[in-house]
């Protein structure tokens, strides 16, 4: 979503318990590649669960511009008839993808792959992101940059590679996307393309691919790395797709419960992979009380009801080596960390300082509006709670970010006083069903 038109502030006050039972939308991640993979693959793709929102929607338009037929057949079931690998269509227009990191990063490695020419664009957020370190790895791979912004930002023009080189690539920060794009655009190498990570990032595309046919290797690398290897030009064929609860939306109900008094939610069916739910673990080890009702695999990947009640949380040190499975949760575990007792350390966040804002300054400013005592140390964020309701008050800036409007509209539910954050049209890029699931639950957001 480019901003186009007004703002939409928003204002949350402390309005009572939060009751009932909820399922959040599609996981972005695998919405996206669920999208890529249909068009990489011959022949129809049927997805089901897939996330409605601006981001995902804008992978959908660039898939219909590169040659596949992407149709909607009902709440959240879509329908893919894909080109294959090698086959992709030049894009008569520019790539939009709006606010989008996932996307773009993710079609520049399927693009690139082939030989065609397309140009990619976003919004004023995305045109701030950097974008060496998917173009990085992709020169090394034969695809030329043609045009760029300014340090390798979009508005961007590549020219995709005539003959794809397999490469080993060393990630230098852990990057699903850097992964992602470095993978798909090696679909189209002969022989074995290599991604090796020092931290271990999302595998969606890893096992996605295999499940479409693609071979795939993921073996252990030092202490908490993977070296993935994907043997190159397969042909993907299509297979159902069951996109799970995003539990990085999830993220958002948990934390207004356990925030505000006398409240018990249940969030059915999240997604549970491992290198997903570091925020989970992170809030039980708070004290929070989050239980599993109903651990079960649905679509490959493992799911779960959480039944959340109201918790005293006390503050954690969360190392930086779980970073990669919580990156997205921050803002709103320094939501929980606030209303804790006692002092939060997040460690090692220099990458959220590259997300749809820089999110440790918007978080920082959106807990000094509120009263929150916090520091920030290096790449740590530090918040110090004192075991009640935080102020409030805030007007909170959210800089076209969506999970920092969300957060802050959860804090005001258990603040003191209510909380305001200054537009909320960027929460449909991920969750556009928000501010009315939060009001079911008895949230009050006007
Ligand atoms: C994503 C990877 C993460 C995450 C983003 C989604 C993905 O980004 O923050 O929201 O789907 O691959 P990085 O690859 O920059 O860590």
């Amino acid at each position: 979503m480019s901003h186009g038109g007004e703002a939409k502030p928003m204002t949350a006050r402390r309005a009572g318990a939060l009751k009932g039972s909820v399922t959040v939308p599609g996981d972005k991640s695998i919405s996206h590649r669920a999208l890529i993979l249909g068009l990489l693959a011959v022949g129809e793709t049927h997805v089901t669960g897939l996330l409605e929102g601006e981001d995902v929607l804008r992978t959908a338009d660039a898939a219909r511009a590169l040659g596949a037929t992407v149709d909607h057949i009902g709440p959240g079931e879509w329908r893919v008839r894909g080109m294959g690998v090698g086959s992709l269509l030049e894009p008569k227009g520019v790539l939009d993808f709006g606010n989008a990191g996932t996307g773009s990063r993710l079609m520049m490695g399927v693009i690139g792959g082939h030989p065609i020419r397309a140009t990619f664009d976003g919004d004023a957020s995305l045109r701030k992101r950097p974008m060496g370190r998917i173009l990085d790895p992709l020169k090394k791979m034969g695809v030329k940059v043609l045009e760029c912004a300014e340090g390798n930002r979009l508005p961007l023009t590549l020219q995709g590679a005539p003959d794809v080189i397999p490469i080993t690539y060393e990630t230098p920060v852990a990057s699903a996307q850097i992964k992602s794009a470095v993978l798909f655009c090696g679909l189209n190498a002969p022989g074995e393309t290599t991604v090796i990570e020092n931290e271990w990032s999302r595998d969606h595309t890893e096992k996605m691919l295999a499940f479409f046919g693609a071979e795939v290797r993921s073996e252990a690398y030092g202490e908490h790395g993977r070296k993935i290897t994907l043997v190159g030009q397969p042909e993907l064929a299509p297979r159902p797709i069951v996109v799970p609860a995003d539990p990085s939306s999830a993220a958002f109900p948990i934390v207004a419960a356990l925030i505000t008094p006398g409240s018990e939610i249940v969030v059915r069916s999240v997604m549970m992979n491992p290198l997903r739910i570091g925020l989970i673990t992170t809030l039980l080890e708070m004290g929070a009380d989050i239980t599993e009702l109903d651990r079960r695999v649905e679509g490959g990947e493992t799911v779960a009801d959480l039944r959340v009640r109201y918790s005293a949380l006390k503050g954690v040190n969360v190392p930086a080596a779980r970073a990669p499975s919580m990156i997205d949760e921050y803002p709103i575990l320094a939501v929980a960390a606030s209303f804790a007792a006692g002092e939060t350390r997040m460690n090692g966040l220099s990458e959220l300082r590259v997300k749809e804002s820089d999110r440790l300054a918007a978080v920082a400013d959106g807990l000094a509006a509120n009263g929150v005592e916090h520091e920030i140390i290096g790449d740590d964020l530090v918040v110090r709670g004192n075991g009640k309701p935080a102020q409030g008050g805030g007007l909170v800036a959210t800089h076209m970010d969506h999970r920092i409007a969300m957060g802050f509209l959860v804090m005001g539910l258990g603040t003191d006083k209510p909380v305001t954050v200054d537009d909320t049209a960027f929460i449909a890029t991920s969750f556009p069903s928000f501010v009315p699931m939060m009001a079911g639950l008895g949230g009050e957001m006007q």
